[in-house]
């Protein structure tokens, strides 16, 4: 039997992804990067890495399920068998959720429930907590509310500023990321 197939979701700098396809032991191939941005860099480092890329610009569909369909429509047809979400900018909608839900995968740079959302890292940093983190969830149709799979915490230490805490997070994530990956499709 073949390894299992995934695809990975994302926006814009690929830190994420690169660690993932980089990864000597992830226990699935990385068949496709999905990117809904023309412009970023994400998408070199999969032509970098022989990954084939589906790109789908939201503004060229008349609807979010328009949009939608077309991905689910590749997913199906590379045969994929996991969704990882790495720094995807977009909220999954019903189309893709309703066949995918319990395959689909995000990275937050917090430790949830705590500071949700875009700025994960920037709003830890301005709250003044000593602790922040990072979390692996599955996905549901909320903003960064599935249930937790793992996390990490990341101490904030007084001489921080946010640029040397998002150095050590995303070190985090590069590390935590393929190593939940592999868990988690090694048990299916
Ligand atoms: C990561 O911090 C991830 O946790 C968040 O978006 C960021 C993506 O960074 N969801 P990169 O594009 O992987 O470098």
């Amino acid at each position: 039997m073949g390894n299992a197939k995934a695809a990975v979701f994302a926006s814009g700098t690929g830190s994420n992804f690169k660690a993932i396809v980089e990864s000597p032991s992830l226990a699935c191939d990385i068949a496709l990067l999905v990117c809904d941005q023309p412009t970023a860099p994400v998408i070199d480092l999969a032509r970098q890495h022989g990954v084939p890329v589906l790109l789908v610009d939201p503004r060229d569909y008349p609807s979010k399920a328009a949009f939608e369909t077309v991905i689910l429509q590749k997913l199906a047809d590379d045969h994929v068998d996991w969704i990882f979400l790495a720094g995807y900018m977009r909220l999954i909608g019903p189309v893709l959720l309703n066949e995918w839900e319990g395959r689909i995968i995000n990275i937050h740079p917090s430790l949830l429930p705590a500071f949700p959302g875009k700025d994960g890292i920037g709003d830890a940093f301005r709250a003044g907590v000593t602790e922040t983190g990072v979390t692996i969830h599955y996905v549901d149709q909320g903003v960064d509310t599935g249930a937790i799979i793992a996390q990490e915490a990341v101490q904030i230490f007084p001489d921080d500023t946010q640029d040397t805490l998002k150095k050590r997070i995303q070190a985090v994530e590069h590390r935590l990321y393929p190593k939940v990956i592999h868990q988690l499709v090694s048990r299916t």
